[in-house]
């Protein structure tokens, strides 16, 4: 069921420091089961981020939303060298739990796994950072985690700037969001993942919180059934995370503004060319710089 209070925070989240939506192990549980098999990812998504990396020659990437390390994984699998890095260590669990168990894979025993923040990451991975990434990777709706703490999206403007400094010149960067203006547009979050192939029926619950008439916070509350008798509640887990409510034009605007206008930018819909797909899920940025 969905709560008919509306809390704007999940409940583990510390009231100071990072803002953890994963902090209290239950959403980290639970997105385990919301992704799925790490092997399954759906083919249009591993061809398309593994084939843009090939084509544009790049080795060494850095995923700086790694969460579990689903993508990271993959990438491990399909020949990359990967650093990956989250500021939660509930989910990065996961992810040290699966170079553990599959550290007999070079790739593996090479994975480099460690906790920063995009406030401090340039500080956080400077021992890693050389001249900079092949690629920056930043996926899975990861970006719409930071909240607009002063009400003029400096935070995100510094994770921007952040994310811009650990590319090496000619280097990438892929970052998504979802699409933020259709859900604000209609209330409705697509439940299909482009990400994933949970085989786990999945609803999402929205809820759109306006502040002085702007869309301030995007609550969604995922119901995931882990049977197959979606009737039955106890079968129903849920779980909430806040997203701040990215538009299109302003994102993409903020984004040339840290590669100072100089970058080429190309933005994808459900990894499509925009003009193909009417209303897509998720909006795919890659810049050149
Ligand atoms: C939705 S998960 C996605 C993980 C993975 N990319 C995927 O697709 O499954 C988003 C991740 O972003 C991380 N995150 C949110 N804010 C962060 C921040 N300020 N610095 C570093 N990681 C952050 C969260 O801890 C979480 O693991």
């Amino acid at each position: 069921m969905v709560d008919s209070v509306f809390r704007t925070r999940s409940l583990g989240t510390p009231a100071e420091g990072v803002r953890d939506q994963y902090a209290d192990g239950k959403a980290a549980r639970v997105w385990e089961v919301f992704i799925g098999d790490k092997n399954q990812r759906t083919q249009n998504y591993r061809d398309f981020l593994v084939g843009l990396l090939r084509q544009k020659g790049c080795h060494r990437i850095l995923d700086v939303a790694c969460g579990t390390g689903v993508d990271s994984v993959m990438l491990l699998e399909e020949g990359f060298e990967v650093v990956s890095v989250d500021a939660s260590d509930k989910m990065l669990k996961y992810a040290l739990k699966s170079r553990w168990e599959r550290r007999k894979e070079p790739a593996f025993d090479n994975w480099v796994i460690e906790e920063a923040n995009w406030l401090t990451l340039p500080e956080d991975i400077g021992h890693l950072l050389g001249e900079g990434f092949d690629a920056v990777i930043c996926l899975g709706n990861s970006f719409a985690h930071m909240p607009d703490s002063f009400g003029d999206q400096r935070e995100q403007k510094q994770a921007f700037a952040n994310f811009e400094r650990c590319v090496k010149p000619g280097g990438l960067l892929l970052i998504d969001h979802r699409n933020y203006d259709y859900i604000i547009e209609t209330g409705q979050t697509p439940s299909k993942c482009i990400y994933y192939n949970s085989r786990h029926m999945t609803d999402i619950k929205t809820s759109v919180l306006f502040i002085s008439g702007k869309p301030a916070i995007v609550t969604m509350d995922y119901m995931i059934t882990l049977e197959d008798d979606k009737n039955n509640p106890e079968l129903v887990n849920e779980f909430r995370l806040s997203y701040y409510p990215h538009r299109l034009n302003i994102f993409r605007d903020m984004l040339a503004e840290a590669f100072h206008f100089k970058a080429k930018h190309t933005i994808y819909g459900d990894f499509k060319p925009l003009d193909i797909v009417k209303d897509p899920a998720f909006y795919i940025h890659v810049l050149e710089k």
